[in-house]
């Protein structure tokens, strides 16, 4: 897919700031002096995305752009800047989802307008993996009256973006420093290394247990099951065979997950990067379903695409977001505002310490319990168990410094 363009109309001293920004970012960026001009740009060219207006300093010229990107059967959205007090009242009364118009206040910096600009053009494309998944609903709650752990499943179905970094160590925070019990699940034999990660080599599986139970064995629990890590928590692998992965019947290890709800406190699930039956099980079961989101367009990208068919599903309520390696200058609110969703915690990036733990087989929660980041996952594990508190002040407060922070501004 070629870049887009983005026709920009603001004033001299923050075109040129503006334009460059959205140049290194691949945008071709259009600087536009009038709407006579912006109509013969737009008869001429189809690869327009986004228009940056100034509805504060010319609210008139403004109105006649506007006019001229929804004329006929044309529709491309405006970032428009407006004053603080025509944004309260445009967020107060504007229903969000229909409208793909955006507005920002002064002051602003070059790369959190990039940033807006590159989140529009991702939401005004459709959001298709071609992978035309139908999605059935939950059934009726079967096992209600066994439940007792809360299930929590981590997922993006954009690889690399720390799933199993957040897993263990959020099930570490949990079991260490809030004295739950935990399960966790690596459902990811593909790409997943949560027990070797965990110095667990060859721990038996569900797999296993039910071939073994096919075999006349016992009928095993997960409980059963599950090997023990010094920090206390329990560890199953769903599988250690990547080849015969879709061979589990999903509905069967949901199931053991809700049976074994009754020995935990928390149960978490290290997913694999699709939508495959097995997942789709999982999400059912799921009370929550955090997502790891790194701060690049790809990750955010993916979040967006989990969104719908999440919401197809009828599990969008359950998803939250987590902001891993926070720490690229973009905003946790222009994160938030992208995806749709509040931010549950921020996770700072932990540059080695998350390698040189795994070398010996433990969490950074074990091996590195001052650190900042160890932190961290306990914020996440006290979100996990107030999941109904106030979500992004919470999230966000504590970094606010190191995130929440608009870089030069433009205009002051
Ligand atoms: N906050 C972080 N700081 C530093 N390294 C991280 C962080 N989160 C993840 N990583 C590293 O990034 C790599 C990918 O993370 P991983 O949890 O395996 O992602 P996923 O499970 O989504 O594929 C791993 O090497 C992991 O150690
Ligand atoms: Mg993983």
């Amino acid at each position: 897919m070629s870049r887009q363009a983005v026709v920009i109309a603001l004033p001299p001293e923050e075109m040129a700031p503006v334009s460059t920004e959205l140049r290194e970012a691949g945008f071709e960026a259009l600087g536009v002096h009038n709407a006579d001009e912006l109509e013969s740009l737009l008869s001429s060219r189809r690869n327009v995305a986004v228009a940056v207006l100034d509805g504060e300093g010319d609210f008139d010229t403004s109105l006649e752009y506007y006019s001229v990107l929804h004329d006929g059967d044309r529709s491309i959205p405006a970032l428009m800047v407006v004053s603080p007090r025509t944004l309260d009242r445009l967020t107060a009364n504007v229903t969000r989802t229909s409208i793909n118009d955006e507005y920002f206040t002064r002051p602003y910096s070059a790369e959190s307008l990039r940033w807006r600009v590159e989140a529009m053009c991702i939401r005004s494309q459709t959001v298709d993996d071609g992978s035309g998944v139908i999605l059935k609903n939950g059934g009726p709650d079967l096992g209600d009256w066994s439940r007792r752990a809360s299930v929590i499943a981590v997922f993006n179905p954009k690889g690399g973006v720390g799933k199993t970094t957040v897993a263990t160590n959020l099930a570490a925070a949990l079991q260490l420093r809030k004295d739950q019990r935990v399960l966790l699940i690596d459902a990811d034999t593909v790409t997943g290394h949560v027990s070797s990660s965990l110095g667990l080599e060859q721990v038996r599986t569900l797999a296993d247990s039910w071939r073994d139970e096919a075999e006349g064995g016992d009928a095993e629990t997960l409980f059963d099951i599950a090997a023990a890590h010094p920090s206390g928590i329990r560890v199953v692998d769903v599988t250690s065979d990547p080849l015969h992965m879709d061979d589990l019947d999903p509905e069967r290890v949901a199931q053991a997950i809700n049976l074994s709800r009754r020995a935990f406190d928390y149960i978490i699930i290290d997913l694999h990067p699709s939508y495959g039956p097995l997942n789709q099980a999982i999400f059912r079961e799921a009370d929550q379903i955090i997502v790891p989101v790194t701060p690049d367009v790809p990750a955010l990208r993916a979040a967006l695409q989990f969104r719908d068919v999440a919401a197809e599903m009828g599990v969008r309520e359950r998803m939250a977001m987590v902001i891993n390696r926070a720490n690229s200058g973009v905003s946790v609110t222009d994160m938030e505002r992208t995806v749709g969703m509040p931010a549950l915690a921020l996770i700072r990036s932990g540059g080695l310490l998350f390698v040189r733990a795994a070398n010996e087989g433990r969490t950074v929660i074990e091996r590195f319990p001052k650190e900042k980041i160890s932190e961290d996952f306990e914020a996440l594990a006290n979100r996990v168990m107030a999941p109904n508190a106030p979500a992004s002040a919470a999230a966000t407060a504590p970094m606010r410094g190191l995130f929440g922070r608009a870089k030069e501004p433009v205009r002051a």
